[in-house]
C-alpha cells in the first residue's frame, strides 16, 4: 500500500477505535440545550417538553439555556462555539436554519455546514392573531384594516428572521402592505404584549397561539395552512376565509456543533425518537396543535437534505420581498 494511503489508514483506525468509547461514556455529565428565544415562547415550551423525555433516554439531565436576540442567531452562534462533544445541543428552527441565510448578510455561521444535525422535532402551522379589541374579525376584515392602517398598524414578532417575522412578512408581500415592526426576544413575551392590547397583530406558531386563543384572551383570524389545526377546530384555514396564497408551515430542529462525533449524534438522536414516540409527548404536543415529524426526517441524514432544502426554498421568497436584516 502506498504511505499516504497506510497513513489515512491508520487515522480511521484509530478514529473508529475512539468514537465508540465517547458514545460508550456520553452523557457523562448534564447536557444543555440552547433555545435561542426569550423562555415562554414557543420554541422554549417544545424543547421542554421534549427534553424532559430525552433526559430520561439519556440518564443525564437537559439543562434548557435561553439564549436570545437577533431573531435566534445569536443563540445559533453561540452552538457554534460550544465543544462538540454532545453536551452541547440546540432548537433551532425556519428562521435561525433557513431565512436567516437571505435576511444575514453578515450571518455568522452556516446552518447547515457548521453544525451536526441531529433530528427534526415537529412541524407547526401559523396562525395569524390579533390583540382582543382590534376591530376586525375575520380574515377579509383584517386584509382591509390593514390597508387602511398600514402607517400605524404594530406588527409584534421575535426578532429579524424569526419565524414571526418571516411568515408575516410573507402575508404583507401577498397584501402588499408594510406596516410598522416591534421586534421581541420571542413570541412569549411579544404575546404577553399582544394579550395585554399594546401590540395589533402576530404570525405566530400554534403551540404559542392555541392556549391563549381557548382562554380567549387574543383573536385567530386564519390558520395558514390547508387544512384546520386539530387544536383549534374553530379557526378556518386561509383557504377558507379568502386569502389562499398565504400558506406556511414551519419546523424546530435539534443540531449540535460541526464535528461532534457521529455515535454521539447517534445516541442524542435514538433519545430524540424516543422522546418523540413517548406517549405523553404526543399527547402534550399535539394538545398544543404542534405535529410530529415524518420518521425519516427525525434522522440526522433526513434533517440534513431538509435543511439544505428549506435555505433553498426560502432564500427565493426573502430576496423577492427585498429585505434583509439591516433594513
Ligand atoms: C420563539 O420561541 O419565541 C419563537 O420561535 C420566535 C419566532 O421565531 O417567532
Amino acid at each position: 500500500m502506498h504511505k499516504r494511503h497506510l497513513l489515512v489508514a491508520a487515522a480511521a483506525a484509530l478514529v473508529a477505535g475512539t468514537l465508540p468509547a465517547a458514545a460508550q461514556t456520553f452523557p457523562s455529565r448534564p447536557v444543555t440545550m440552547i433555545i435561542p428565544f426569550a423562555a415562554g415562547g414557543p420554541t422554549d415550551v417544545v424543547a421542554r417538553i421534549v427534553a424532559e423525555s430525552m433526559s430520561k433516554a439519556l440518564g443525564q439531565a437537559i439543562v434548557i439555556e435561553n439564549v436570545a436576540g437577533a431573531g435566534g442567531t445569536t443563540g445559533s452562534t453561540r452552538l457554534t462555539t460550544a465543544q462538540p462533544d454532545g453536551h452541547t445541543i440546540m432548537i433551532g428552527h425556519t428562521g435561525t436554519h433557513a431565512a436567516s441565510v437571505a435576511l444575514y448578510p453578515n450571518l455568522r455561521y452556516h446552518p447547515v455546514n457548521d453544525f451536526s444535525p441531529i433530528g427534526l422535532v415537529n412541524t407547526n402551522a401559523i396562525l395569524l392573531t390579533a390583540k382582543k379589541t382590534l376591530p376586525p374579525n375575520t380574515l377579509a376584515e383584517f386584509v382591509a384594516w390593514l390597508k387602511a392602517n398600514e402607517r400605524t398598524a404594530n406588527n409584534a414578532h421575535a426578532g429579524i428572521g424569526s419565524v414571526s417575522h418571516t411568515t408575516c412578512l410573507l402575508l404583507h408581500a401577498i397584501i402588499g402592505v408594510k406596516p410598522q415592526s416591534v421586534p421581541y426576544r420571542g413570541t412569549g413575551p411579544a404575546m404577553n404584549d399582544l394579550v395585554a392590547g399594546q401590540v395589533d397583530y402576530l404570525c405566530d406558531q400554534v403551540v404559542n397561539v392555541a392556549p391563549q386563543v381557548r382562554a380567549g384572551t387574543i383573536k385567530a383570524f386564519a390558520v395558514a395552512q390547508q387544512t384546520r389545526n386539530a387544536a383549534l377546530p374553530d379557526v378556518p384555514t386561509t383557504a377558507e376565509a379568502g386569502l389562499p396564497a398565504y400558506q406556511v408551515v414551519v419546523w424546530n430542529a435539534m443540531l449540535a456543533p460541526k464535528g461532534t462525533p457521529e455515535p454521539v449524534i447517534a445516541k442524542l438522536n435514538e433519545a430524540l425518537r424516543t422522546a418523540l414516540a413517548d406517549p405523553n409527548v404526543k399527547a402534550r404536543l399535539t394538545e398544543l396543535g404542534a405535529d410530529l415529524p415524518e420518521a425519516s426526517l427525525a434522522t440526522p441524514a433526513g434533517l440534513r437534505a431538509f435543511l439544505e432544502a428549506e435555505i433553498a426554498k426560502w432564500t427565493p421568497v426573502i430576496r423577492a420581498a427585498g429585505v434583509t436584516a439591516s433594513n
